[in-house]
């Protein structure tokens, strides 16, 4: 197990190229099985989340074949349809998007639920709603769902809340369904768009997507195509908050700015410089930045997995700023290690309040979820002083070659083998 080592207060400069989109890639990957012929995408970002989705692609039967890290072909003409127990689908989130394919595909599944990042409760009734107007039978039995029909048909779908998950899910299983399906108060996320890309240039046909009435009409069958992933608008937001914080003239390179508006708005009136092109952000930080309340909401709203990172940089803002996390109520994690780091923050109702500016103090902390950790990161990077993160498996998830992209840029940042006598600690701590 290694560790973080981060030392503080360096200005940051140079150029920061940006991955593909990880909330992409792990609903493209499951989506390649929905066709009969080889799926090529690339772009895919080097992190864990997708090292495990094509391990549980290979346990079913898909043969992968690589370019590169980020250039995959998938030939799925030999997929079965297995049952998924807990073990690899539980390391992530994503490995629900199985329950559309395979349903989509074979009219079954048999899956455990899902992990990824402990964010206070993760329902998934809107994607068995779904599932069920589309005439499956769902049963929830030991800590699995199991998915079966004798066919799929549209259906008429509402969503009760507003599910970039549950709207995947769904268009993932209805592709191949008779008819039409037509999805109501359905989520925007560009990874939306892009996963209805590849499905459409699989052949689907689909309509409305980015906007909150999607339609399907279901297709007998999808074929290979060859499809690439969009920039991920998170990884860029976590360098450009960074940049925002310890930047001078920081580069974040292979960006859709307007992917980014609610953040550059926000960080803008703080007093943040950003210049904009096509793909390029231009970030410097000002030796005084003011105080703002965010609150997150569905896309193009603020969103959730970027409020940890930007609440490390509000510690920096003069006056008292108020982060409210409407998707997550218990996305706070963060703030206790923010806290052992000198930052001034109260829990109120739900908000955190921080107050500022507090010089950040180099700490020992602990990495309880990915985007804490990228919070983290930040928080090292602009105290005085040594930060020691740990828990450093959350940031592998969703971020391909942190350190390396950080060093580029300047920072003293390094891995580290923990020792026994940490390990140990850690444990108890457990
Ligand atoms: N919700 C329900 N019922 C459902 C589904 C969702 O009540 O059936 C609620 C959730 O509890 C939450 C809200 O609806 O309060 C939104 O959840 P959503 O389904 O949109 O989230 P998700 O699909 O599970 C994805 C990303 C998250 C990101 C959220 C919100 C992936 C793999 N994960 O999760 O990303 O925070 O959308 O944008 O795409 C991350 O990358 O760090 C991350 C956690």
């Amino acid at each position: 197990m290694e560790k973080i080592i981060v030392e503080g207060g360096r200005v940051l400069q140079g150029t920061v190229r940006v991955n593909g989109a990880k909330n992409s890639a792990v609903a493209l990957l499951p989506a390649s099985i929905l066709a009969d012929s080889t799926v090529t995408i690339d772009g895919l970002p080097n992190i864990s989340d997708v090292e495990t989705l094509n391990m549980i692609l290979e346990d079913i039967g898909a043969k992968i074949t690589k370019d590169s890290n980020q250039k995959l072909h998938i030939d799925p003409s030999a997929i079965v349809s297995i049952p998924l127990p807990n073990g690899k689908v539980k390391k992530l989130r994503a490995s629900y998007y199985f329950m559309g394919a395979m349903l989509g595909k074979f009219k079954r599944a048999a899956i455990g639920l899902p992990g990824g990042c402990y964010l206070g409760p993760r329902p998934i009734d809107q994607h068995i709603k779904g599932f069920e107007a589309l005439g499956a039978k769902v049963k929830n039995e030991k800590g699995a769902i199991y998915l079966q029909a004798e066919e799929l048909t549209g259906a008429r779908i509402y969503l009760d809340v507003v599910s970039v998950g549950a709207t995947i899910n769904i268009m993932l299983a209805a592709v191949l369904a008779n008819g039409k399906t037509t999805i109501e108060n359905a989520a925007k996320e560009p990874e939306i768009i892009d996963v209805a890309t590849l499905l459409t240039n699989m052949g689907a046909k689909i309509k409305g997507v980015g906007t909150d009435i999607i339609r399907i009409e279901g297709v007998e069958k999808l074929h290979g195509c060859n499809h690439t992933i969009i920039p991920d608008r998170i990884e860029a937001g976590t360098y450009t908050i960074l940049a925002a914080a310890q930047g001078k003239e920081v580069v974040i390179d292979n960006v859709i700015p307007e992917h980014l508006e609610s953040l550059l708005a926000k960080l803008r009136e703080m007093g943040v410089s950003i210049e904009q092109s096509d793909e390029q952000l231009l970030v410097t930080t000002k030796p005084s930045l003011a105080s703002v309340d965010i609150k997150t909401l569905v896309y193009p709203g603020f969103p959730t997995d970027l409020q940890q990172p930007f609440t490390s940089l509000l510690t920096k803002a003069e006056g008292t700023s108020i982060v409210t996390d409407t998707i997550y109520s218990a996305r706070l994690k963060h703030i206790d290690e923010l806290r052992r780091m000198n930052a001034k923050i109260k829990v109120e109702g739900g908000s955190a309040i921080i107050t500022g500016p507090s010089t950040l103090e180099g700490a020992r902390v602990k990495v309880s979820d990915l985007r804490a950790g990228a919070a983290l990161v930040i928080a090292g990077l602009m105290a005085n002083g040594i930060t020691e993160i740990t828990g450093i498996e959350h940031i592998e998830r969703g971020y391909e070659n942190m350190i390396e992209k950080l060093v580029n840029l300047g920072a003293s940042i390094r891995r580290e083998q923990m020792s026994e006598a940490e390990l140990e600690q850690l444990k108890s701590i457990k």
